[in-house]
């Protein structure tokens, strides 16, 4: 029986709290663009493949400032999408090819909701979980498990693409690496520098392309909740994979490149907007822009991208990043762990602290004690305690049993990013009033 005489706590749903929305700042950027014709002509049309010009630009510049890379962004290596789940599904449709394309490697606890983006694409039985250590991903196993398939391949004489025609500005890759490098969904790790040069080598020598989200990169802050500020809370604490890419042993080997970053504005300004960049080299950005729904008229989000490419040049996203989202986000997140710690940390909780100075994302990913299953605590949250949070199951690979052998029923994930902050100390006391329920009955 569902006991809603308590009133709901959402620890689940991990988009951001509206307090974090900036109306007022879209208000004025749309009120710019509309009031101008030559703003608001381009804005309402179809726009080029390759999206708002002005945004790539303005993308280019403050991915340059951010992860200070040893050259430049140029717009050129830019492509303006809807966000980075509608651009993987394009990603899948330039450059992958269901039957050549041998595996999709997810790095396993994996964002959940990317399964259903690669079993639309035609990979449903292909997807393989790629465990994680301290450091992030695997690579032994992975290079190991890429090797078997890639004999496989070739057993079945599976030597070139089947279901793409040959075309110029795409290439067809053998293998998908799938990642959230920093502040990951829902692990909340950083794979080390160390990892993701091993990770860039190891997709040359398999011909992987590696996407990597990297939508939670800007919410960063310091792990400890005295130390104020992060020194430097505008510039990235890691180069993307993507940069590495650029330059690791003499850059990349062919114009394509083995890695794409998928960017999104969902965290930073509002999932409504709907718009994101990804970003290769400028023949695979190039290649992103020729998907067929781009083709067919432009670009996705043109309207909205004349919007952000307002809050870039006039600065208010900078400084919402780091005045109020970075803030906020820390003081969210300090009082989840507090409350953790009080709570459910003496029940036998354990959960990864940042081995570095700095924490961010959107998530905690907590051990349970012994002997409960994720799945079983969910429902049960629900049902005796009104409290939504997702059990470590749903993080599993869809349809690989290798990963965990549990299926991550050992885990849960809370997020700090939604629910009004005066009811994380009520959510988390609900969750260890069940957890000892749950455990009593166990003795
Ligand atoms: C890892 C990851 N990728 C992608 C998304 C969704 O991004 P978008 O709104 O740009 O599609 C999320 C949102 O939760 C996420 O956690």
């Amino acid at each position: 029986m569902l006991d809603t005489s308590k009133p709901l706590i959402n620890l689940f749903r991990g988009w951001p709290n509206p307090s974090f929305h900036a109306p007022v700042a879209l208000h004025r950027a749309s009120s710019t663009v509309l009031s101008n014709p030559s703003l608001s002509a381009p804005a309402l049309g179809y726009g080029p493949d390759e999206g708002y010009s002005p945004l790539r630009s303005e993308i280019a510049k403050w991915l340059t400032d951010f992860y200070a890379p040893r050259d430049r962004v140029v717009k050129e290596r830019i492509c303006i999408t809807g966000g980075a789940s509608q651009n993987l599904a394009c990603l899948l449709q330039v450059f992958s090819d269901a039957v050549y394309t041998r595996n999709i490697w997810m790095v396993a606890p994996t964002y959940y909701l990317a399964c259903g983006i690669f079993d639309d694409a035609g990979f449903a039985g292909k997807l393989r979980g790629v465990p994680e250590d301290e450091e992030g991903v695997d690579i032994g196993f992975l290079d190991e498990q890429m090797g078997l398939s890639e004999r496989r391949a070739s057993e079945m004489g599976n030597v070139k693409p089947m279901l793409k025609s040959p075309k110029p500005y795409r290439k067809i890759y053998k293998h998908i690496i799938y990642a959230t490098p920093t502040f990951s969904n829902p692990s909340t790790k950083i794979m080390s520098l160390r990892r993701r040069e091993q990770l860039i080598r190891l997709a040359r020598k398999h011909d992987a392309l590696i996407v990597t989200d990297d939508v939670y990169d800007h919410l960063q802050w310091s792990s400890s909740p005295v130390q104020g500020p992060l020194p430097a809370p505008d510039k990235a604490v890691l180069p993307r994979i993507v940069d590495i890419d650029r330059f690791l042993d003499g850059g990349p080997q062919d114009e394509f490149g083995n890695a794409v970053s998928n960017g999104s504005f969902s965290k930073l300004i509002g999932a409504g907007c709907r718009v994101g960049w990804a970003e290769g080299t400028e023949k695979f950005a190039y290649g992103v822009s020729q998907v067929g729904s781009s083709r067919s008229g432009g670009a996705p989000s043109q309207l909205t991208s004349t919007f952000v490419c307002q809050l870039l040049a006039n600065k208010f996203l900078q400084s919402h990043i780091l005045n109020v989202l970075q803030p906020g986000y820390a003081k969210r997140y300090h009082a989840l762990v507090s409350a953790i710690q009080h709570h459910l940390v003496p029940l036998g909780v354990t959960f990864a602290v940042p081995t570095g100075d700095v924490a961010g994302g959107y998530f905690l990913w907590l051990g349970l004690p012994a002997g409960l299953r994720a799945k079983d605590l969910a429902l049960k949250a629900q049902a005796e305690e009104n409290l939504v949070i997702a059990g470590g199951n749903l993080f599993k690979v869809d349809g690989d049993n290798k990963e965990d052998k549990d299926g991550f029923q050992g885990f849960i994930r809370i997020c700090f990013a939604w629910e009004e902050v005066k009811r994380f100390d009520e959510g988390l006391a609900r969750l260890a009033e069940l957890i000892r329920r749950e455990l009593g009955k166990r003795e």
